[in-house]
């Protein structure tokens, strides 16, 4: 049989390869070039088709497909979130995704994208962080110490300059996991015994929990003046994590409002609940702080550009070194009308 062609492969990262790109670049560094990543491509908003992500309901989770594009580049992810799995030893978060060239359609990377979900998903925080919190912010309440929060407080150390973090998790052994991950990153690391000791002293909090339901992981009363809030594990219709007053209270900033309105902390609020765009932000067409002690929260949910930038940052980093191996993954008959002939020469 004649070997595929070169146009017939497509670079793969596989999770092998996507652990050792992230310690050749080591993970601080990686970090904050996928916040710059990211915040390009926010800034660049208007260039991008955007849609809300396409979802598939069980009773137990939900998989998703999110797309987008620009003038030369399309990106999807395909991505569940089944917050059952982990009591069955499973993840609750999976990942794979695609880039492709527009003009001729064809693939140019498929990479994992579990590893690189909670990579993205921290420099996003980051990226809303640096925009939103107080400038002398130092220490962060982390409360959801499942896969993706060590990611979470990486990048904000990297990027926010954050020193100190207050762990919270209904499950001792979720936030012992955490201390004993980060124990050598020079952060102060304090286990807190509830979500209240959490926040206490807190300059921004972060809430990444998985639960199938609204929750009320934080309540009115814990969230004083000045904090930042990162609000990530709300991200289903039904699946929530702050009491409705705090979200009332709070200047709400959100990614693509036709997604957060289904998925965010948004869908508990009336229609005509304001937010600010982060995209705005970041160009400067919309103020984010205004006073110090005011509250922001961003009601991240997780949107397609963060994933487009996110195989692009790899494809930039990964593209001509032995971080990608080839795969023989598009058909390539000599003559392109050909299909056919190509499989009757097969056999
Ligand atoms: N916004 C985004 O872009 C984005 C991206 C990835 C994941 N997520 C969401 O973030 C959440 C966390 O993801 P993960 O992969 O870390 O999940 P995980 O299952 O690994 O960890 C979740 C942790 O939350 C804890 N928890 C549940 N309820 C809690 C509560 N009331 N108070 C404190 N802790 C509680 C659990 O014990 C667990 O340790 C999920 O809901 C996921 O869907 C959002």
């Amino acid at each position: 049989m004649t070997p595929p062609s070169k146009r017939a492969m497509v670079p793969f990262v596989s999770v092998a390869n996507m652990m050792r790109l992230v310690h050749h670049v080591g993970l601080p560094v990686f970090l904050a070039e996928l916040t710059q990543a990211v915040t390009d491509d926010f800034k660049r908003w208007p260039a991008f088709d955007k849609t809300p992500r396409v979802p598939a309901h069980s009773p137990g989770g939900v998989i998703e497909l999110m797309p987008t594009a620009d003038d030369t580049l399309y990106g999807f992810k395909y991505v569940n979130g089944h917050p059952k799995n982990m009591a069955e030893g499973l993840q609750t978060v999976t990942a794979f995704g695609l880039l492709a060239d527009m003009a001729s359609g064809y693939p140019l990377l498929l990479s994992e994208m579990t590893l690189l979900t909670a990579l993205r998903t921290a420099a996003t925080s980051a990226m809303a962080t640096r925009a939103l919190a107080r400038p002398d912010a130092r220490t962060m309440a982390m409360i959801g110490n499942g896969a993706q929060s060590e990611f979470q407080i990486i990048a904000l150390q990297a990027v926010c300059g954050i020193t100190d973090v207050r762990l919270f998790d209904v499950d001792p052994a979720a936030t012992a996991k955490v201390m004993a991950n980060l124990r050598d990153t020079g952060l102060n690391l304090t286990a807190c015994t509830s979500a209240q000791d959490a926040v206490l002293g807190a300059d921004v909090i972060t809430t990444a929990t998985a639960d199938k339901r609204n929750q009320q992981v934080l309540t009115d009363n814990m969230v004083g003046a000045g904090v930042h809030i990162n609000a990530i594990g709300g991200d289903c219709p039904g699946k929530t994590e702050l009491h409705r007053d705090i979200v009332a209270r709070a200047d709400m900033f959100v990614e693509f409002p036709d997604q957060t309105r289904i998925e965010g902390e948004l869908q508990q609020m009336p229609l005509d609940h304001p937010y600010t765009e982060l995209w705005q932000v970041l160009t400067g067409q919309a103020p984010g702080r205004s006073r110090p002690d005011q509250i922001t929260l961003f009601d991240g949910v997780g949107f397609a550009i963060e994933d487009f930038s996110a195989l692009r940052y790899v494809y930039d980093r990964a593209r001509g070194t032995d971080y990608v191996e080839n795969l023989d993954f598009i058909a390539d008959p000599d003559d392109p009308r050909d299909l056919f002939g190509m499989l009757a020469r097969a056999a």
